[in-house]
């Protein structure tokens, strides 16, 4: 098979490292500017706890396996990634910069300046800014201004929404994708990565909340005006399901995760009594019978107070009347059955599972919605540098020059992590 190098500048890869899963998604920018996944590859998580590197070696196994798996099914050779972070060290603040402007016309290095005095907020020497996230820029007195430049004015305001990390924790994540000869292009924050796959820029505009269930944690981000205003992180998830299941049956965890996959329902209806599942028993005691019925009344109260949890988050934070395009769930434990129902009971609003849209290729392996921040990340990359992509997929015929990697020139772009 020819190997072609992912230094090839057509070719993004998102690394997305969960907590039950490394899985990896390899696009191609083609040439009429659309994003085409050619490779795909998953290995299971085992050195990550609730979205954090615990274990790097492990780690680092999970890595290679996917990226082995996608690097094969797409015949390229993968070295830089956009990875995904995520976890309870992530904070979320809104912030607000202001300047005056020399010239009395903005021009673009007045944004960056702007942009510049709003991260000027009292960071602890263990964390690192991993976004600024402009919100609106305000020129004299002027708000709602989503492109600046050109505008007259003599003072100009930015408000962003900055999303900090625990050094260590970004350190770890380096180190894990280094150490499996991987460069790092850029580290993306899950829930801004997700939002890219399964939102639309409607409702972004007319405001939405983004629910990124996965197995050891919740990320929700709220969009408000087309851009994020809220972020956090929720510590529980699919594998608190697989708990309960595994203490109420006194099955083994293998066993109470298959039965979850298989019969669960986050939501109780009458229909589900005549619906008879088997549990097998532990140390050799005999299987049991029992209705979906009973299973949903154990997972049910757990998919409950994560909803709440976050719809608690959505109310606490002033956003419940701002939201008017409603919630969207997505991630791996969504994919249980009434999911969507029993999130509309908890949120009294419009609730719609979001699959990864906006790509083609494979498309029938990553509109999972476990791959949702994977395909996320390739299309923040693709987002974030569209001109870079579009410039390189012009010239993509030109063999790629030694020592100038993807990393090498998007490193002005994300310069902060390294
Ligand atoms: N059909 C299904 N029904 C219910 N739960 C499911 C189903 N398929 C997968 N899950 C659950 O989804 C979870 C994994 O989701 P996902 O892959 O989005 O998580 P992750 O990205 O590894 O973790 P995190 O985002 O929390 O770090 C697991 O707990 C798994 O049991
Ligand atoms: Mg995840």
């Amino acid at each position: 098979m020819p190997r072609e190098i992912a230094e090839n500048t057509n070719i993004i890869v998102g690394l997305d490292i969960g907590t039950t899963k490394v899985c990896v998604v390899i696009a191609q920018v083609r040439s009429d500017n659309s994003i085409n996944v050619i490779g795909t590859g998953r290995a299971e998580s085992k050195g990550i706890r609730k979205g954090v590197v615990v274990n790097i070696d492990l780690t680092v196994e999970a890595i290679r396996k996917a990226v082995n798996e996608a690097e094969l099914m797409a015949g390229v050779t993968v070295r830089d990634v956009f990875v995904s972070i995520g976890g309870s060290h992530i904070k979320g603040t809104n912030s607000r910069g202001v300047i005056a402007i020399k010239n009395r016309e903005v021009r673009e290095e007045d944004v960056v300046r702007v942009i510049e005095s709003a991260k000027a907020v009292d960071i602890p020497l263990d964390r690192q800014i991993l976004h600024v996230l402009p919100q609106e820029y305000i020129v004299d007195g002027q708000d709602s201004i989503k492109k600046p430049m050109g505008m007259s004015g003599v003072r100009l305001e930015v408000e962003v929404h900055i999303v900090t990390a625990s050094r260590s924790s970004v350190e770890n994540l380096v180190k894990s994708c280094n150490r499996a000869g991987l460069n790092i292009s850029g580290i993306v924050l899950s829930q801004l990565a997700t939002s890219h796959s399964v939102l639309s820029s409607d409702e972004k505009d007319l405001g939405v909340a983004v629910i990124d269930i996965g197995g050891g944690t919740t990320d929700m981000a709220i969009f408000v005006e087309g851009s994020i205003w809220h972020t956090c992180n929720i510590p529980f998830g699919g594998i608190n399901i697989t708990n309960d299941i595994t203490i109420a049956l006194r099955t083994p965890q293998k066993d109470a995760e298959n039965i979850k996959i298989k019969h669960g329902s986050a939501y109780t209806c009458d229909e589900l009594s005549s619906e008879i599942v088997e549990v097998p028993g532990v140390g050799g005691r005999d299987p049991r019978r029992l209705s979906k019925y009973v299973l949903s009344q154990i997972i049910g109260p757990r998919a409950n107070e994560i909803f709440s949890a976050v719809n608690k988050e959505i109310q606490n934070a002033g956003f419940e009347d701002l939201i008017a395009s409603g919630i969207v769930i997505t991630g791996g434990a969504c994919k249980m059955e009434g999911s969507q129902k029993a999130a509309s009971k908890v949120f009294g609003t419009e609730v719609r599972i979001g699959s990864p849209t906006n790509f083609g290729g494979l498309v029938d392996v990553v509109s999972d919605l476990e791959y949702a921040t994977a395909v996320g990340l390739v299309l923040y990359a693709w987002s974030e540098n569209s001109s870079f992509y579009a410039e390189n997929t012009s010239k993509r015929e030109e063999p790629s020059r030694p020592g100038q990697s993807v990393t090498g020139k998007l490193k002005k772009l994300f310069g902060e992590f390294f």
